[in-house]
């Protein structure tokens, strides 16, 4: 085992907190959904009963509808804002009597998260059993998405905030922000005692992200209510990248498992689902996926790294995926940068040190290198692996990277928090693959 393995593992072990991990000690000191999932995979190498345990506590969160939310209160902590007082998740009638939580969810990973920890295991009659024990839920998850989520029946759900995304302060959203006014907030920010404030989102980033809150807040977080009313309306293709992927993922566990109930409804939404997303999320003329503003109507046309997103799900066919790589390497693969920055650096609100404005994640390399593999595009696939080993190595296991090559020959190229577990637990899986 490599020291950096060994390290990785460290990492994953200093984050437990018994039944959950937390991302990032300080930071972000609870649990968070697609966190979760993607730390599951890394945990399930070397300790399956805690990946196992990671993902019953988080689908014990789940509530009445079949919601899943975004981070879990499961302490008191003033380490972070804003907390379960600001979110009052007790709004909802339906909401988890156990735990407190926020009001939004998350890219639904978990179908594809049990698939792999199938894949993983070396007992694979005791992991069939775990998955038995677990899959309904995520069948709930899903159903609630296409229920409450996808009010013009189309088979691509939306998200109503962009902490729904993952990908929180992206320049995608700055078209969305320019349609709203809110008001400004009091209030005492805590990721920038802990993180350099240049590679955070704005005061002005966070009056936009209260306020949406607020807003489904005064509707006690109707579903309904926010289709109607929510100003960040968007249908999202790394979100709905991810449910495609999961429901994948449910067709194939369900039928290992023998119960075909439910595999002609997972079958439906899937069809129309990746018929949909290649008609409407497609765009032309960018060669790539864009994001889609439901409540303005208009397609958001940018390139990032969740535009790639849909080869990890198989969405696009062979040589729309091959097309859509040549527009990656041209415009974000120069011999000077690593793969994949999550925002185009040819455009000018590229930033390469702040948040999700150009960095490197590892969990978008991961999804974009397992999308490469199957597609067979192999060489590049190994270039995105090597990228994301040489980075960690280089600089350690922290949140996003700097993708400028130049910047990596001090050691001083990675941002935001440090020790973050889906870094390591995303490599670990690299070096197994
Ligand atoms: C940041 C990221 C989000 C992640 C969370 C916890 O908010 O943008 O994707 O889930 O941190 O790591």
């Amino acid at each position: 085992m490599s020291e950096l393995y060994k390290k990785a593992i460290e990492v994953l072990e200093n984050n437990w907190r018994g039944r959950f991990s937390i991302p990032c000690a300080k930071l972000y000191p609870f649990q968070w959904f697609w966190d979760s999932g993607l730390i599951a995979i890394g945990l399930a190498h070397f300790d399956m009963e805690k990946a196992e345990t990671e993902i019953k506590t988080l689908l014990d969160s789940q509530w009445g509808n079949g919601f899943i939310p975004h981070i879990i209160f499961h302490s008191e902590s003033d380490s972070y804002f804003p907390g379960p007082d600001f979110h009052r998740s007790d709004l909802h009638p339906q909401s988890s009597k156990k735990y407190n939580s926020t009001g939004m969810t998350q890219p639904p990973v978990t179908g594809f998260v049990l698939e792999e920890i199938y894949r993983i295991s070396k007992d694979k009659k005791a992991t069939l059993k775990f998955i038995e024990s677990t899959i309904d839920k995520v069948f709930f998850n899903h159903q609630y998405f296409y229920n409450n989520r996808d009010p013009h029946n189309e088979g691509l759900v939306y998200i109503y905030h962009n902490w729904e995304s993952g990908t929180d302060n992206s320049p995608i959203w700055d078209d969305i922000w320019d349609t709203m006014n809110p008001p400004e907030y009091t209030f005492e920010r805590r990721d920038t005692t802990h993180v350099d404030p240049s590679q955070r989102p704005s005061k002005r980033e966070y009056d936009h992200y209260l306020y949406i809150i607020d807003i489904a807040k005064e509707h006690n977080y109707s579903d309904a209510k926010i289709a109607e009313l929510s100003p960040f309306l968007v249908q999202d293709p790394l979100f709905n990248a991810m449910l495609i992927k999961s429901n994948e993922s449910l067709i194939y566990l369900y039928e290992k498992l023998g119960k075909h109930e439910k595999v002609s409804q997972l079958k439906k939404w899937q069809e129309k689902s990746i018929q949909s997303f290649n008609s409407k999320l497609f765009d032309e003329e960018i060669g790539a996926y864009v994001h889609y503003d439901l409540r303005n109507e208009r397609p958001l046309q940018f390139l990032s790294s969740s535009s790639f997103s849909p080869l990890f799900a198989g969405i696009p066919d062979e040589e729309r995926a091959n097309a859509m790589v040549e527009v990656m390497l041209k415009k974000f693969g120069g011999e000077h940068q690593y793969l994949c920055a999550s925002f185009d650096p040819t455009s000018e609100r590229f930033n390469p040190k702040k948040y999700w404005r150009g960095p490197v994640w590892i969990n978008l390399n991961w999804m974009l290198y397992n999308g490469l593999k199957k597609y067979e595009i192999n060489d590049i696939a190994q270039r995105v692996k090597q990228d994301t080993i040489d980075m960690l190595q280089n600089n350690g296991f922290y949140e996003y990277f700097d993708s400028r090559k130049e910047m990596h020959n001090n050691g001083k190229a990675g941002y935001g928090g440090n020790n973050f577990s889906w870094s390591a637990a995303l490599l670990i899986d690299l070096l197994e693959g």
